[in-house]
């Protein structure tokens, strides 16, 4: 007894003893992952691990198997390393440990898309041991701003994107942590740790227009925003052993390339300190830029290089010389500015350097304000000095941005009102951003299926892809034949019958939808979504009919068509738009419905100049689409969920009566079953249910928290991402609900309601809407109790409305809210209401 538990002891001291100096001593020079994946691959001559498979050096928080993060294969031809990626809804981290000291951190993104999912959709926060790196990141943003730099520069534009931090880590512990923003998801596809040398960045550096100071650079974290090799080409990481360093082409930054002109000599360059070998590769000192038109011996201009940064942040800018030409002090001394100041005057690189051909750099520090967006380097002739010529010189240029208080984020770009002149940065988020609320985008989170499997199974899979044709097959098998063949071919999906075919509505010849649409002319087009186009059309007796083109070559289009078909063959109730017919020819697939004369609530809403709508009118369309999505969740036999309820998914006839429409994201109840399904998330960024994004289980429930951002949408008249906000009003979804917790939603209602409404109205609306999002699928009310308490709060409003008419005497109540509403969108009492469809009853 007493010899065990000292045997015990010992081992616990061997251990702990051993995992101590173990830590301590292996200081691990470079950690590869490889995300989403346990394959390990070689790159240029590096092992990159699988993070599943990267054993102690690594932990997964929460673990990879939990259901908060999905694997997903992506394409390899870009590099291996881009064909896995970590995909997560919910928080997490990669711990790595045994890392201490300077280190390079890269985080390599490369957005794809597999099956509904895009990576482009996503928006995330990163920190690192709680230095925050990247706050609302979105990469497609990032990207898009990278290529058109790199498209001026005349270099291939890149489908993935490195970012680059410098940390210094003192914990021999790195914690990277992703935050997702709610209600969207982040990605990584691979994490690289490079450990540089403490002596890459000097402590004591010159200010611009300054004294020197010490800056302490790793302790306070960097971001590498420009690296290039002036005159040059790109330099590869292969090409930089040390550091694995990319080193851009400088042309794309240039004011004015004419001015710069390209000079290389690679014979015999040394570093002018024997420390320097790893500040940059003797490559990126081969090459250079001096002042062109030699001829010329007064040279009055300067060679500019201008630079878009983020204001508010000290930068590091670094220039990297080397003397190619003149063998002497004096021949060449030059001004170097920063932001049009004065840096450097009377530099002479051959008498810094101490001689030709020596590799030397010097650093400045520069604070740039809150209200500069660029950093201006300038080189140009000194004329104060007596030396024999007037000419500049750089051979490569780095600036680092440096964080003043633990926040190396930038959110700002976010507001295009800030910042008009920068930024293109903004204005492409607000498309991505813009067009998921819109319609277009579809966002999901896909599908656990790991890399290897992917790969033995992509043949199969491209075989589909490489396709993208429309299965005629599948319909004449639906509507001609009802058996096997119809299973085959329709796949999983067989609910083709008879009924389905009788209810499928009139055929129509291309011929027809031509004449109907003006043969495709653009001034017909109603929308455009990732299927394609909708044309409004007259067809053959003078009805007006929505017609929906699906774009052939959209896979997409393709599969959401098919399970509209599915749907509305099926579906039929006052509160769904239906379908007239359907043109299946000439490789053409096209729906036709009955024509939606208001278009969609959204535009009802907000951003169009349509007259507002008032609080009844409002109430009513909120009642039609909940009776629509109580019929669809209860009347047909299995139960259907709509996944895509938004308000430009519910369309308004000529009376204002509103109907649920795009069934193309929809699905039976039965489908819940197979756990493939279940695992796709999919539906429109802002509406999403956070439960089904963690849980990735689908119920009706996920529709009623949608129905409740709509409710919001309704009441605000904003749009239920709008990135321009300030960070905490951002998702309409998370702001209204705020308020509303703390009663007090009337404060940021759609003013050109105010004193239109009942206030007992408002607070039963606010609170059922607050019931719809309720974190828990099982706390929401069902659509029908929904549906219940909406009447009941039009009941609410016309009871108050009717007071107020009589206390006005003979002001009649439709006219008194006209009025109110002063846009004269009040009409007659809308039938809906005396005429309930027996259907949306259960
Ligand atoms: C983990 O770190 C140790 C040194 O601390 C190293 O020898 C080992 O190779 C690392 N393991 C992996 C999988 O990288
Ligand atoms: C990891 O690799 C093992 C074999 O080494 C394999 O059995 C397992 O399925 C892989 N897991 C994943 C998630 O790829
Ligand atoms: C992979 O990417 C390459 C280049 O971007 C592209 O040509 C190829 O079609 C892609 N393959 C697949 C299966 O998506
Ligand atoms: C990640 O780490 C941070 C700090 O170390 C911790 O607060 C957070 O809960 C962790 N998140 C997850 C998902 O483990
Ligand atoms: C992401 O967006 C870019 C630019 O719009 C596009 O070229 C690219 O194909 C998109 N990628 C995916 C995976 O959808
Ligand atoms: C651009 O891409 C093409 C084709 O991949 C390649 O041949 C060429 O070398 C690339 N150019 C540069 C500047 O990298
Ligand atoms: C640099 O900053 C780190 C972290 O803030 C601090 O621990 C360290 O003492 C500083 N070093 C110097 C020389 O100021
Ligand atoms: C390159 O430098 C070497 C040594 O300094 C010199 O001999 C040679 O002429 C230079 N070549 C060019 C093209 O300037
Ligand atoms: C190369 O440079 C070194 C030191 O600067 C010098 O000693 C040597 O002679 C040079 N070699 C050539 C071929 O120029
Ligand atoms: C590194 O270079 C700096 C300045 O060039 C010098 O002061 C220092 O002594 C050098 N250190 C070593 C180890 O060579
Ligand atoms: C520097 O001067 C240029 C004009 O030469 C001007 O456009 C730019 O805004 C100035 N930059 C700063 C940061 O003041
Ligand atoms: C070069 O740029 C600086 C700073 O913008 C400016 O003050 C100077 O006049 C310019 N020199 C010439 C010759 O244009």
């Amino acid at each position: 007894m007493q010899m065990g538990k000292s045997a015990t002891l010992i081992l616990l001291h061997a251990v702990s003893f051993y995992i101590m100096v173990g830590t301590g001593e292996a200081q691990l020079k470079t950690v590869l992952i490889n995300c989403g994946t346990n394959s390990t691959v070689d790159v240029d001559g590096r092992t990159w691990v699988g993070d599943l498979a990267a054993g102690s050096n690594l932990t997964l928080s929460p673990a990879p198997a939990a259901d908060t993060t999905a694997v997903l294969s992506g394409n390899t031809s870009l590099g291996p390393i881009y064909g896995s990626g970590r995909v997560f809804a919910g928080g997490l981290n990669y711990t790595f440990r045994g890392v201490q000291g300077d280190y390079f951190l890269r985080l390599h993104f490369c957005p794809f898309a597999l099956d509904y999912y895009n990576a482009n959709n996503s928006l995330f926060d990163v920190t690192a041991n709680g230095l925050g790196l990247l706050s609302q990141y979105s990469v497609l943003r990032d990207i898009t701003t990278k290529n058109m730099e790199l498209q001026r520069s005349g270099s291939n534009i890149s489908s993935y994107l490195i970012k680059e931090f410098y940390l210094s880590i003192g914990s021999n512990e790195l914690v990277i942590e992703f935050i997702p923003l709610k209600g969207s998801f982040g990605f990584i596809n691979g994490l690289e740790l490079v450990a540089s040398e403490d002596t890459l960045f000097a402590g004591v550096i010159s200010k611009v227009g300054g004294n020197s100071v010490n800056l302490n650079v790793s302790g306070r974290g960097m971001e590498t925003m420009y690296r290039l090799n002036v005159g040059g080409s790109r330099i590869n990481p292969s090409q930089d052993p040390d550091l694995w360093r990319t080193w851009e082409v400088d042309t794309g930054y240039m004011t004015n390339v004419d001015a710069g002109s390209e000079t290389m000599n690679n014979s015999n360059i040394t570093y002018a300190s024997s420390n320097d070998s790893s500040v940059a590769p003797l490559l990126v000192y081969e090459t250079a830029r001096t002042m062109s038109n030699n001829q010329v011996l007064e040279k009055r201009f300067n060679m500019t290089w201008k630079l878009a940064v983020d204001p508010g942040f000290d930068y590091l800018v670094r220039l990297h010389f080397c003397e190619l030409l003149y063998g002497q002090p004096n021949q060449r001394n030059f001004r170097i500015y920063v932001n049009n100041r004065t840096a450097a005057d009377d530099f002479d690189i051959y008498a810094r350097a101490g001689g030709k051909n020596r590799a030397y750099h010097q650093d400045y520090l520069d604070a740039v304000t809150l209200r500069v967006n660029t950093l201006w380097i300038q080189l140009g002739p000194d004329t104060a000095t007596g030396a024999s010529g007037t000419d500049a010189l750089l051979n490569g240029l780095e600036i680092y941005k440096l964080s003043r208080n633990g926040k190396l984020a930038y959110v700002g770009a976010f507001n295009p009102a800030k910042n008009t002149s920068n930024n293109s940065k903004a204005r492409i988020l607000l498309v991505g951003i813009g067009a998921g609320v819109g319609s277009v985008l579809i966002l999901a989170l896909v599908v656990t299926i790991v890399f290897l499997l992917w790969k033995r199974r992509s043949s199969e899979i491209s075989s589909k892809n490489d396709a993208p044709r429309w299965r005629p097959l599948f319909l004449h098998g639906a509507f001609l034949n009802t058996t096997n063949n119809a299973k085959e071919a329709a796949g999983t999906k067989n609910q083709f019958g008879s009924v389905a075919l009788m209810r499928m509505g009139k055929r129509f010849t291309v011929a027809e939808i031509r004449a109907a649409t003006k043969n495709f002319d653009e001034k017909m087009v109603i929308g455009v979504g990732g299927f394609g186009k909708v044309y409004r059309g007259e067809i053959e007796d003078g009805t007006l009919a929505a017609i929906k083109r699906a774009h052939p070559q959209s896979q997409q289009g393709l599969a959401e068509f098919e399970t509209e078909i599915e749907m509305l063959s099926k579906l039929r109730h006052r509160h769904l738009v239906s379908m007239i017919g359907f043109c299946e020819e000439q490789n053409e697939m096209i729906l036709v419905y009955e024509y939606m004369a208001n278009g969609t609530l959204r535009s009802h809403l907000f951003g169009s100049d349509l007259p507002p709508l008032s609080w009844r009118r409002r109430l009513e369309v909120c009642i039609g689409a909940a009776r629509g999505l109580h019929y669809l969740h209860t009347g047909a036999d299995r139960g259907i969920i709509h996944r895509d309820v938004k308000t430009t998914n519910i369309l308004l006839d000529e009376n204002f009566v509103a109907k649920m429409s795009d069934f193309g994201l929809s699905k039976t109840g039965p489908a819940l079953e197979h756990t493939h399904v279940s695992t796709a998330v999919k539906g429109s960024f802002g509406y999403l249910d956070p439960e089904y994004f963690r849980r990735q289980q689908l119920t009706q429930k996920s529709d009623v928290y949608s129905f409740g951002v709509v409710l919001f949408e309704v009441v605000c008249a904003r749009a239920v991402i709008n990135p321009s906000l300030p960070k905490d009003q951002i998702n309409l979804a998370e702001w209204a609900i705020r308020w509303q917790r703390q009663r007090s939603l009337e404060t940021i209602i759609d003013p050109r309601l105010r004193g239109q409404y009942s206030p007992e109205s408002m607070k039963k609306f606010g609170e059922i809407a607050e019931k719809c999002l309720a974190d828990e699928g099982k706390s929401r009310p069902t659509m029908g109790e929904v549906l219940w308490h909406l009447e009941y709060v039009l009941q609410l409003h016309e009871a108050w409305s009717r007071a107020n008419a009589e206390e006005s005497s003979s002001l009649d109540v439709e006219s008194l809210s006209q009025a109110g509403a002063g846009a004269g969108v009040e009409e007659r009492r809308n039938p809906l209401f005396m005429d309930p469809d027996p259907a949306a009853i259960s």
